[in-house]
C-alpha cells in the first residue's frame, strides 16, 4: 500500500519532469520559431536584391584593344565581373569605356537590351542609356564608370574597384576611358538632351 508521503513524492516528481518538458519544449519552439525568422528574412532579401554581384579589386586584363573596338556593348564580363565594355561615340569623340553593370537603385545587376539599345533593371524597372544615364524608373543616377587603361601591349585593362560617378563629374577623368583613334566602323551618337551628354572630357 502507498503511503501519503510516497505519494506526495511522486506527484512532486512527475510535476517537475512535466516542468522541464514544457521548458524544454519551449525552448525548442523558440529555436525553430528563430530559424524559421531567419529563413523568411533570407528569402526576402533574396528577393530584393535577386541578382547582385561582388566587384573583384585590382587590375583585370581582358585582352587586345582591337577586340573591343566593335562599336557595341560587349557583355562578355558582365556575369563574371559586373561590368560591360562600351565603345560609343560620344560629341564626335569615339570612346571605350567600362560601365557598371549594377543598377544604382539597389543593386540588381542589368541586362543590356541590343534593341532599342538600352540597359534595363530586370528588379524594379529602371532604364539606362547605352551612355549608362537613367532615364526611367527609380535608379537615382547614371551607372557609374570603371577605371579603364592600355598595358604596354595594348591590351585593355580594368579595375572594378575604381568608380567614377557622373553626377559628380567624374567622367571628365581620362582614368575612366580611352580614346579610340583608329575606327573601324561608324559609332552611335549619344541619345541627346540630358545633363550628362557628352560629359566624358
Ligand atoms: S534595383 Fe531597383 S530598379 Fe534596379
Amino acid at each position: 500500500m502507498t503511503e501519503p508521503n510516497d505519494q506526495q513524492n511522486e506527484t512532486t516528481t512527475r510535476d517537475g519532469l512535466f516542468d522541464r518538458l514544457s521548458r524544454r519544449l519551449f525552448f525548442v519552439g523558440l529555436a525553430i520559431m528563430g530559424l524559421i525568422a531567419f529563413l523568411w528574412s533570407a528569402a526576402a532579401l533574396r528577393m530584393l536584391f535577386p541578382n547582385t554581384s561582388r566587384r573583384p579589386r585590382g587590375w583585370l586584363t581582358l585582352g587586345p584593344i582591337d577586340e573591343f573596338s566593335t562599336g557595341s556593348v560587349d557583355t562578355r564580363f558582365k556575369e563574371s565581373h559586373g561590368f560591360y565594355i562600351v565603345d560609343m561615340r560620344i560629341d564626335g569623340e569615339r570612346l571605350l569605356f567600362a560601365l557598371s553593370a549594377a543598377c544604382t537603385h539597389l543593386g540588381c545587376i542589368t541586362g543590356w537590351q541590343s534593341s532599342p539599345g538600352i540597359f534595363k533593371c530586370p528588379c524594379h524597372g529602371s532604364g539606362f542609356t547605352e551612355a549608362g544615364i537613367n532615364f526611367e524608373g527609380p535608379a537615382p543616377r547614371p551607372l557609374p564608370r570603371l577605371a579603364i587603361r592600355l598595358d604596354d601591349q595594348r591590351r585593355v585593362q580594368v579595375d572594378p574597384s575604381k568608380l567614377y560617378q557622373a553626377e559628380r563629374g567624374q567622367w571628365n577623368d581620362p582614368a575612366c576611358f580611352i580614346r579610340l583613334e583608329a575606327e573601324t566602323k561608324e559609332v552611335p551618337e549619344l541619345a541627346a538632351n540630358h545633363p550628362y551628354d557628352g560629359a566624358k572630357s
